[in-house]
């Protein structure tokens, strides 16, 4: 296994948090949007749109030389404006991406770690998420803590208590 290193995100990670934001929104790649495409969709848009703003945080990981090769993070929606995971006020929306070259070595299950043990700090008790049907990430998740507590057309909504 490689090694990678996990820090907190930062204001300046936008462009690290859209890199891995496309990916996850390519999580299938029959199904892959060029990045522009991917980037003006305002339903994916939403999840790192002025970065970082209050009550947001996150996790990136890098490799050896400090080159990120991952990142999640976490977002508050208003009622009035939910992201596709949203289950109440106040339960922050997490978003995970790797980079291709960096699956399957362990990265997305550090940076959940990390972001669910950062997570109290940040005022936040439960962290939720929206996975579509046929992601292996599901498994992950579940392994994790996540529970399904919804179902809304093709992606589930998993929840985790962090405290
Ligand atoms: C989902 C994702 C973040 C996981 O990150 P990762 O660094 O590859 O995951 P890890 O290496 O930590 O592996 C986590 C578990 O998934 C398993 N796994 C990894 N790649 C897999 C694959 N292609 N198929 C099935 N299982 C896989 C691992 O075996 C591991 O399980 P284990 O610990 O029991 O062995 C990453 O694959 C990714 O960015 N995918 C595209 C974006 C995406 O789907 N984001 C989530 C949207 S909800």
């Amino acid at each position: 296994m490689s090694a990678f290193r996990i820090r907190p995100a930062v204001g300046e990670d936008a462009r690290v948090l859209s890199d891995m934001l496309v990916e996850a929104a390519n999580w299938d790649p029959v199904r892959a949007r060029p990045r522009v495409a991917v980037l003006e969709d305002p339903s994916v848009l939403r999840y790192v749109s002025g970065w970082m703003r209050p009550g947001d945080f996150g996790c990136v990981a890098e490799d050896a030389h400090g080159v990120p090769i991952g990142a999640a993070w976490a977002r508050l929606f208003p009622a009035n404006a939910p992201g596709s995971g949203f289950v109440a006020v106040g339960v922050p929306e997490l978003t995970l991406g790797v980079n291709p070259q960096w699956r399957a070595q362990g990265v997305g299950r550090a940076l959940l770690q990390a972001l669910a043990a950062h997570a109290p700090a940040h005022g936040a008790a439960r962290l939720s998420l929206s996975v579509n049907h046929g992601n292996f990430a599901q498994r992950l998740y579940v392994s994790e803590g996540y529970v399904t507590v919804a179902s809304r057309g093709t992606a589930d909504t998993m929840v985790r208590s962090v405290r």
